[in-house]
């Protein structure tokens, strides 16, 4: 078994300055990469489990209904995984790839900025699959990378499920499209999850589910700057909110019940009653909304698979 662990976490001095820059703002805002420590995670893990929360179940349908379709159109080379959460996706990939290749694997890269999850998840994978060469890189991939020798010579195609390209605005997901065009390098390729427009009577559920679990994963990230950056939040004197804004995205956003003033890293923050902190857009496309936009940074659409309700869609891009 083979698992290397590279560590290029961003610094709490730079959460520190993000996550104070944001609360400047007239729309107060925090990057939705911060609600992702060990609790966020395992809330977000929670939140793909919901009866209304399609999108995990949608994506995993089409990954193993079309897993050796998918696993020849990509071909071999190491599978760089973006945000890779508990890994259960690629799983499906890795079967997927062992069925068709007698058994035979390509390598693993998975990237994920939450350290602890990292590690435990690639440390259950690589027990499930021994033969698969591992490596966990500890990392915000919104940033530049510069890859570890023994990866910068390998051919790359990037995994980015769960469309999380949709918690970028339009014009950063161009630029992570872009820079993962290049990081990939140009024999690679992207398969990459992405929601598809519905109506809201679909979407609003889905990220304001009745158990209260999408408001938790929201509202542990005040918990989380409480500890991190000595902030103060009363986490009672907040409640989470989720619309479907027709401009084509969920806005998710934790709501101040009250006029308030809070402690952050030693500055003082104003909340009027009824401000809201926005935590997390989720954009939704349409197909050709998609190509267009992976044409635009350079990308080649190959093929792209919908699910049976025809919810969600998986792309594949060839750099
Ligand atoms: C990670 N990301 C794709 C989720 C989404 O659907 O936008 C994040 C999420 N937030 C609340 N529910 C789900």
């Amino acid at each position: 078994m083979t698992l290397r662990f590279y560590d290029f976490h961003p610094s709490l001095g730079d959460m520190r300055t993000e996550i104070l820059q944001g609360l400047r703002q007239p729309q107060k805002a925090i990057a939705p990469k911060f609600l992702y420590d060990k609790t966020g995670a395992e809330l977000f893990n929670a939140v793909c489990e919901l009866p209304e929360y399609y999108l995990t179940r949608a994506e995993m349908a089409i990954l193993q209904s079309r897993g050796e379709e998918i696993a020849r159109l990509i071909g071999d080379g190491a599978l760089v995984e973006f945000g890779s959460g508990s890994c259960q996706k690629v799983q499906i990939l890795l079967d997927a790839q062992r069925r068709l290749n007698n058994g035979a694997l390509s390598a693993y890269v998975s990237l994920d900025i939450s350290k602890e999850h990292l590690l435990e998840s690639c440390q259950k994978l690589a027990a499930l699959y021994p033969e698969l060469e591992t490596d966990a890189i500890c990392a915000d991939y919104t940033q530049p990378l510069v890859w570890p020798e023994e990866l910068a010579r390998r051919r790359k195609v990037g995994f980015f499920p769960g469309s999380s390209i949709g918690n970028l605005e339009p014009q950063e997901a161009l630029t992570f499209l872009a820079d993962s065009r290049r990081l990939l390098g140009p024999e690679g390729g992207l398969l990459i999850g992405v929601d598809l427009q519905k109506s809201a009577a679909i979407l609003e559920p889905a990220y304001a589910d009745a158990q209260g679990i999408s408001a938790a994963f929201a509202l542990n990230l005040l918990r989380r700057l409480n500890r991190e950056l000595g902030a103060d939040f009363d986490l009672e004197r907040f409640t989470y909110r989720a619309f479907y804004n027709p401009l084509g995205r969920i806005e998710m956003s934790l709501v101040s019940l009250r006029e308030q003033t809070v402690r952050v890293a030693g500055e003082v923050v104003v909340f009027r009653a009824g401000e809201s902190l926005l935590t997390e857009y989720s954009y939704k496309y349409s197909v050709d909304g998609f190509q267009a936009l992976a044409r635009k940074a350079g990308y080649q659409p190959k093929q792209v698979w919908l699910d049976e309700d025809r919810l969600f869609s998986v792309h594949y891009l060839q750099v």
